[in-house]
């Protein structure tokens, strides 16, 4: 496991984090999820079972917030890629991974919260135009601070957007 690249998941307990968390650990890498204290102090049933199911798995939790900047740069630090699957009502705050990113400076890739289709391609419509919109500001705020990035994206719906279906 030793050359294996250490991830960090940021919103590793939401719909589509907790399936990126297994798939990390399935692949062997040693895997982080930033959580914040009182999602593992007051989790509720649903949380509860994620929780418990990461715990079995052997994850690792750091305690942290998306809005606490010491907290990201602390767990930044400890590992080499950064993967975010925030909600899409927090995409913007991304800005503040990208400002803990270039503090640490030791960060191989950062993969953004995306998931949905190529928001630089696709014809989206209402009323997902806003979310779009913040997705790509994101895209451009990680290229002009040169952070080595994957875009990660959904091919069918990318395509039902660019043909309208
Ligand atoms: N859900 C879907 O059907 C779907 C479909 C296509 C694309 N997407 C995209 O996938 C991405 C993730 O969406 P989702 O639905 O999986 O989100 P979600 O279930 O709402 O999960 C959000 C995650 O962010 C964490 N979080 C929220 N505020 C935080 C903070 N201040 N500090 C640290 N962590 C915080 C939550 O932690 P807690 O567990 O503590 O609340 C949770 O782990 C978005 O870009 C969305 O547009 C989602």
């Amino acid at each position: 496991m030793a050359d294996k690249s250490k991830i960090l998941l940021i919103g590793g307990t939401g719909y589509i984090g907790k399936f990126i968390v297994e798939a990390s650990i399935k692949e062997g890498h040693p895997t982080f999820v930033l959580v914040r204290e009182s999602t593992l102090s007051l989790s509720s049933p649903a949380k509860s079972i994620v929780i418990n199911n990461f715990n079995n798995l052997g994850v690792n939790f750091l305690i942290g917030d998306l809005l606490d900047h010491e907290s990201l740069v602390k767990a930044i630090k400890q590992v080499d890629v950064v993967i975010s699957s925030i909600a899409h009502d927090q995409v913007d705050n991304q800005v503040n991974i990208i400002a803990a990113i270039k503090e640490s400076g030791n960060i191989k890739r950062f993969i953004p919260s995306e998931f949905t289709n190529d928001v630089d391609r696709a014809h989206i419509v209402e009323p997902a135009t806003g979310l779009a919109a913040s997705k790509a500001k994101i895209r451009r705020a990680i290229g002009a601070e040169g952070i080595p990035y994957t875009h990660v994206w959904h091919l069918i719906l990318s395509l039902v957007s660019f043909f309208q279906l």
